[in-house]
């Protein structure tokens, strides 16, 4: 059930719950912190393996306290240049964080979204709360609440209706190692942003073996439809043009289309931030297109831009 009832979303977290939760990134599947029923619960309706932990949500940079047990200098500058907003840091957990969130591991992720429904949520909530985006493991996240209702439907209680998603794709992580500042996952705040705070930035390696964050698989995001990402896309065209294709293009182009392709220009203008906010939703009115194939080329690989290749990258892995 979709729903803009504040009272009520709040009603079923308390009684431990699970509801659809919009953010300024992508939906998200809440439940309370402290319930284990909630969390377990996330846990199953997502199919997401519990090795795999969960970002937790807070209302103000005050309550970092109550989930960190120690927070370096260069955090809390982070913190206060990003937040609210798509930002994660990974810290050292206080004992209260359940394990069952972190997945056993000593740290625990944690933002304050930059949403005024999930701000009003949090502000009439006694607890924080943990919240993975609203898709089934490796499919594409929701950035609507249609989407997450499509996905799950009645497995869950509610879905509260925040509109679009402002943002688009997902936080950046980032954690911390001494002095050192790792980036574990691309997202909303561009490697760019992170260097104006930071100046000495490491983005994690891509290794498939060990996957430090998940959301760094290799193979992850997939649309169901086969994703080709190309620099060659009149190649592409051609080899295709018998099939029912789908051409995800940044801006205009003069690129000769068969006809029966479709093709979705994500910004006339050519703007990183409004492609980036089109991204998921593209690729989700794709799918249901029941097409054979969808195609795409590079962003320029600067900002958002580098964000959405990493996110093409991943989904056309096979
Ligand atoms: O924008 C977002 O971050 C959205 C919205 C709903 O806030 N949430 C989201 O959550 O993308 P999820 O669970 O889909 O992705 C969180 C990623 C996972 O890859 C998880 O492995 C990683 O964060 N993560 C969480 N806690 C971690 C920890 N303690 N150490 C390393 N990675 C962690
Ligand atoms: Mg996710």
């Amino acid at each position: 059930m979709i729903s803009k009832d504040l009272d009520l979303a709040v009603k079923i977290l308390e009684d431990d719950g699970v509801i659809g939760f919009p953010t300024e990134t992508v939906y998200g599947l809440a439940g309370n912190i402290f319930s284990e029923k909630a969390i377990n619960n996330i846990f199953n309706i997502k199919k997401r393996p519990l090795f795999n932990p969960l970002i937790v949500h807070l209302k103000s940079i005050e309550e970092l306290g109550n989930v960190a047990s120690e927070i370096p200098e260069i955090a809390l500058k982070l913190a206060t240049a990003f937040w609210p907003g798509p930002l994660t840091l990974l810290l050292p957990k206080k004992d209260c964080i359940p394990d069952l969130i972190t997945a056993g591991k000593p740290t625990v992720a944690v933002r304050i979204p930059n949403h005024p429904m999930a701000l009003s949520l949090l502000r009439r909530l006694e607890f924080p709360l943990a919240a993975p985006s609203a898709n089934p493991f490796k499919r594409i996240s929701p950035t609507k609440a249609q989407h997450v209702e499509n996905y799950f439907g009645s497995d869950i209680e509610m879905v509260l209706d925040g509109g679009i998603c402002k943002t688009g794709v997902e936080s950046t992580i980032v954690g911390f190692d001494n002095s050192e500042v790792i980036i574990y996952r691309l997202g909303g705040i561009s490697v760019e942003e992170i260097k104006k705070i930071t100046k000495k930035v490491t983005i994690f390696n891509k290794n498939n073996d060990s996957p430090e964050a998940p959301g760094m698989l290799l193979k992850h995001y997939a649309p169901k439809t086969p994703l080709i990402f190309t620099k060659n896309i009149a190649e592409e065209i051609s080899k295709n043009k018998n099939k029912k294709a789908g051409i995800l293009l940044f801006g205009q182009s003069n690129l000769k289309l068969p006809d029966n392709f479709q093709q979705i220009i994500l910004s006339e203008s050519e703007n990183l931030e409004e492609a980036t906010f089109r991204f998921y939703e593209s690729l989700h009115l794709m799918d249901e297109m029941n097409l054979e194939v969808i195609i795409s080329q590079p962003f320029p690989d600067t900002g958002l831009g580098r964000v959405l290749n990493d996110k093409l990258s991943r989904a056309s892995f096979e």
